[in-house]
C-alpha cells in the first residue's frame, strides 16, 4: 500500500473570530476544532501528520502533543508557503500526502478516505476535495477546460466576475503526489490580489505540465464548513451536535428534543437512557443503561451507573453509582463518590464525600468533606460543618447511623455505627456506635407566660 502523510495547517491568527483565544482551539461541542480534524486524520493509516503551527503555536502544540509532528511557520505568508515549511520532514518521502486546514471541524474520516482512494486508483497528482456551492462567496473557485477537466484555482479575490459565477468551490482539502506537491510548491509565487503564496496555485502548474488533475466532489457541503467566524462557529456546533445526537439515537439512547440536548463529542451513552430537554452532558462522562437524565441537567466529567435517575440538577467530576436518585435541584460537586442505590433529593450539596449504598440525604442537606457509610439517613437540613474559616476537616459518619433534622455535625468529628443523632444537635465531639446523642438545650415550657406579659402592668 501507498505511504500516506497527512499536513494539517493551524497557523492562521483567525482574525475574524475577535478572540483571545486562537481560531483552532475554540470548541466545537466541547472539543477544539483542530482535534476534530485530528481525530479524523488519525483514523486514516497515516504514516505521519504534521501540523503547521504559527499563531499560538505553544497554545496549539500543548493541545495536539503526542497526536501529530510539528513545523513552525514563522510568518503567515499563505497556505502553500505554509505546506513548504514541512519539507524538511516530508521532502524525501514517497508516496500520498493529504492536506487539510484547522477549521474545518465537521470533515468525516470516511470523506476523507474516499477522497484518497479515488487520488489512489486515478493515479493523481493532484486531487482535490471540490463541492457545489449555493453562495460559493470566498471560496476558490474550480476552473474546467472545454473537456471539463480541471484546468485550475482561483481565490474569490483574483476572480473574474464570470469565474465567480462558478459554484464549483475548492473546499481547502487535497490530495497530493508528495514529490509533485514540494517541487510544485517552490514554483508558486505570490503575485495576486492577496500577496500570498496560494497552495492552490500548485494545481494550475501542475495541469500545465499535463500531470493528471482530479476533482472529486463531495455530496455533502456542510461537511466542508470551514470556520472564519463566530456566526459559522455556531453553524459547525449546531451541526456537530445533530450528528452526535444522532449518533446516539442511532445506538439506542431516546432523546425526548434532540435540539435541546447538548452532547459533548467524547461522551458514552448506554442503551435505554433517555435524556429530557434542556441536559448538558460534558467531557469525559460515561452515562451507564436505563438512566433518566434531565430536564434541565448539567454533568461534567461524570460516571454514572445503569439506571440512575438525575432530574434539575448539576453533577461534576464524580462517581455515581447504579440506580441513584438524585435531585430534582441537588449538586454534586468535584471528587464525591455516590454509591448504589443512594437518594440524593431536592436541594441537597454534595462535596468531595462518598455516600454509601443506600443512604438517603432527600432535603435540604450539605454534605462536604464526608465519609457516610451505607444504610445512613441523613435528616433535611443537616450540615457538616467542614470549615473553621481556615482549614477543611472531615466528618465520618459509619454505617446504619440515623441524623436527625437540622443537626450540626462540626469537623473533625465521627459518629459511631448505628448511632442515633437527636433533631437539633450540634455534635461536636465523637459519638460512639449504637449510642444517641442529644446535643441542644433541655425543653423548658413556660406555662401561662402569655397570659402574665399581656397584665404586666
Ligand atoms: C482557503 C483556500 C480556498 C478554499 C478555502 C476553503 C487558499 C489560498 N485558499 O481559503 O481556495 O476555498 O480555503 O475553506 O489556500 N494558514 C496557515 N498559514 C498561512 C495561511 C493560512 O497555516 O500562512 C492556515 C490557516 O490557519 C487555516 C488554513 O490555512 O487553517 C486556511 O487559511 P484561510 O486563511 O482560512 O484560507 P481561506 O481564505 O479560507
Ligand atoms: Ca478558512
Amino acid at each position: 500500500m501507498t505511504n500516506r502523510f497527512a499536513v494539517l495547517l493551524a497557523a492562521g491568527r483567525g482574525t475574524r473570530m475577535k478572540s483571545k483565544l486562537y481560531k483552532v482551539l475554540h470548541p466545537v461541542c466541547g472539543k477544539p476544532m483542530v482535534m476534530h480534524v485530528v481525530d479524523a486524520i488519525s483514523q486514516l493509516n497515516m504514516k505521519k501528520t504534521v501540523t503547521v503551527v504559527g499563531h499560538g503555536a505553544e497554545d496549539v502544540r500543548a493541545q495536539l502533543e503526542g497526536r501529530t509532528d510539528f513545523v513552525l511557520q514563522q510568518e503567515q505568508l499563505g497556505t502553500g508557503h505554509a505546506v513548504l515549511q514541512t519539507e524538511p520532514v516530508l521532502g524525501k518521502e514517497n508516496g500520498v500526502t493529504l492536506v487539510v486546514c484547522g477549521d474545518t471541524p465537521l470533515l468525516q474520516a470516511q470523506t476523507l478516505e474516499a477522497l484518497l482512494q479515488e487520488h489512489e486508483s486515478r493515479q493523481a497528482k493532484v486531487t482535490i476535495l471540490t463541492a457545489q456551492a449555493s453562495d460559493p462567496t470566498g471560496y476558490g473557485r474550480i476552473i474546467r477546460n472545454e473537456s471539463g477537466l480541471v484546468d485550475k484555482i482561483v481565490e474569490h479575490k483574483d476572480a473574474t466576475a464570470e469565474e465567480r459565477n462558478i459554484k464549483e468551490i475548492n473546499t481547502g482539502v487535497y490530495c497530493f503526489d508528495n514529490q509533485a506537491l514540494f517541487k510544485a510548491l517552490k514554483q508558486v509565487t505570490n503575485d495576486n490580489a492577496q500577496g500570498e503564496y496560494y497552495l492552490p496555485d500548485v494545481v494550475g502548474i501542475l495541469t500545465a505540465r499535463g500531470e493528471t488533475v482530479v476533482a472529486y466532489q463531495t455530496e455533502s457541503l456542510e461537511e466542508t464548513l470551514g470556520v472564519n467566524d463566530r456566526v459559522q462557529l455556531a453553524e459547525a456546533e449546531k451541526m456537530m451536535r445533530k450528528r452526535i445526537n444522532e449518533r446516539h439515537m442511532t445506538n439506542g439512547v431516546t432523546m425526548m428534543d434532540p435540539e435541546q440536548t447538548y452532547i459533548e463529542a467524547d461522551v458514552v451513552i448506554g442503551r435505554d437512557t433517555i435524556i429530557y430537554p434542556g441536559t448538558k452532558i460534558s467531557g469525559k462522562s460515561v452515562i451507564g443503561e436505563d438512566c433518566k437524565i434531565g430536564p434541565q441537567s448539567d454533568i461534567t466529567d461524570c460516571k454514572i451507573g445503569d439506571g440512575t435517575v438525575v432530574r434539575q440538577s448539576v453533577a461534576e467530576q464524580s462517581e455515581i453509582g447504579a440506580h441513584v436518585q438524585i435531585g430534582p435541584y441537588a449538586h454534586i460537586r468535584p471528587e464525591s463518590a455516590i454509591f448504589d442505590e443512594v437518594k440524593i433529593g431536592n436541594f441537597v450539596e454534595v462535596k468531595k464525600s462518598m455516600v454509601g449504598k443506600g443512604s438517603k440525604a432527600s432535603h435540604l442537606t450539605y454534605i462536604g468533606d464526608a465519609e457516610v457509610g451505607s444504610g445512613v439517613n441523613i435528616g433535611c437540613g443537616t450540615i457538616t460543618v467542614n470549615y473553621d474559616g481556615k482549614n477543611k476537616y472531615l466528618t465520618k459518619i459509619a454505617d446504619g447511623v440515623f441524623v436527625g433534622c437540622n443537626s450540626n455535625l462540626v469537623a473533625p468529628v465521627t459518629i459511631g455505627k448505628n448511632a442515633y443523632i437527636a433533631a437539633g444537635s450540634t455534635i461536636t465531639e465523637d459519638v460512639p456506635g449504637e449510642a444517641l446523642s442529644i446535643a441542644r438545650a433541655r425543653q423548658v415550657n413556660k406555662e401561662n407566660y402569655v397570659h402574665k406579659l399581656k397584665h404586666k402592668q
